[in-house]
């Protein structure tokens, strides 16, 4: 089977698919037949060994993909041969067969295609996290995404959006806001000016008034870091929370304690990976939650670009690049 395995980190372009023995399960995994592959901005990292995990090589990068189960373990009662499901992997996704750990493995329902499930589940799943674990986002709450048309942030206005929240979405352009708009933000507003001194005024005169009175943001949801997230702290109101998602302005930001206290601010962090290992009931709980939502048609993958296996690694580049709005995923002949 052809999977992309890395003899050693590097740029995207500089990654071919090789040849190699396909997988067979542990007593608690499953192989699944790959149909759709699922890119994101930490595979990004990944490849290059920026990531916060760095896998000696050779392995086979790839968190997200979706497809059918060709065989199962020994200890494996919840899945057996056809059935349709999505998969969160640590590694092992780019390729025609994912090897999985079953508890990372999620039934994919009637109605939500291999393609949709690849583009949304780490987004999803991560947006979960953040608006719903994290920050506790209800009814009424008003909630701020930052980098609102990414990945994690069109999927931070669903979520929101479908707990019941009023959102705000914080976007670089109209084509951005169009797409946080589809996404269920009742309110957009466009910055394109990065600078410091910029955003403050922004967030304080503009993001913190939005909804014409005094009270500000509950809850921002920030998935840019460095100038964004100082910001952020000006939208917030008395006892707002702010939540650490990522970085992708590639700076980490460091909070003034001082403003936290007289501001009566929380900052809280909200990494999936180790959701899996201290929270698996809640993620998968979120998961049969949003793909249902998927199902349904309340919400939507967003995938905007569909690309063949032989050109995984010029998508990674294309994310890089800033030329992806929306998802992009990797699609695989079935019959392959
Ligand atoms: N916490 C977790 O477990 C977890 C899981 C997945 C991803 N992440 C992290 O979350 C972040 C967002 O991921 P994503 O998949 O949503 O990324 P994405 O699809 O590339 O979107 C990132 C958004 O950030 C904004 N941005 C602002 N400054 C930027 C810059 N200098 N370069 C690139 N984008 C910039 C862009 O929006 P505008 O142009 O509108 O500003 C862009 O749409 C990344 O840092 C990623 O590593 C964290």
């Amino acid at each position: 089977m052809l999977a992309y395995q890395l003899s050693d980190y590097g740029k995207p372009e500089s990654h071919d698919a090789l040849d190699i023995d396909a997988p067979t399960p542990a007593s608690n995994e499953v192989v699944i037949r790959t149909e759709a592959i699922g890119l994101n901005y930490p595979d990004l990292l990944m490849v290059q060994g920026l990531y916060q995990k760095r896998p000696e090589p050779p392995f086979v990068p790839g968190r997200d993909s979706a497809g059918t189960i060709i065989s199962v373990g020994d200890n494996v009662t919840t899945f057996k041969p056809g059935d349709k499901v999505v998969a969160q992997t640590f590694s092992g996704g780019f390729s025609e067969q994912v090897l999985a750990p079953v508890n990372r493995v999620f039934h994919r329902p009637d109605g939500v295609s291999a393609v949709d499930a690849a583009g949304a589940i780490t987004v999803f799943n991560t947006a979960f996290v953040a608006v719903s674990i994290r920050a506790g986002v209800k009814k009424g709450d008003r909630v701020v995404v930052t980098g609102a048309a990414g990945g994690v942030g069109a999927a931070a206005i669903q979520v929101a959006h479908n707990l019941g929240a009023e959102v705000l979405a914080i976007v670089s352009s109209e084509e951005k806001a169009a797409l946080a708009r589809a996404s269920g933000a009742q309110k957009t507003l466009i910055i394109a000016d990065r600078s410091e001194d910029a955003l403050k005024t922004f967030f304080k005169s503009n993001v913190r008034t939005a909804w014409g009175d005094d009270r500000g943001a509950d809850v921002v949801v920030d998935t840019v870091g460095g100038a964004m997230f100082q910001a952020g702290l000006r939208g917030l109101g008395f006892a707002g929370r702010i939540v650490v998602v990522g970085f992708a302005s590639g700076n980490i930001p460091a909070a003034k304690t001082n403003y936290l206290l007289y501001n009566n601010l929380s900052v809280m962090g909200a990494p999936l990976d180790i959701h899996f290992d201290h929270a698996l009931d809640q993620i998968r709980g979120g998961a049969d939650w949003w793909l249902n939502l998927l199902a349904e048609g309340k919400a939507v993958a967003n995938v905007t670009k569909q690309i063949p296996f032989a050109e995984l690694m010029q998508g990674l580049a294309d994310i890089r690049d800033q030329k992806v709005v929306g998802k992009i995923v990797v699609t695989l002949d079935p019959a392959e």
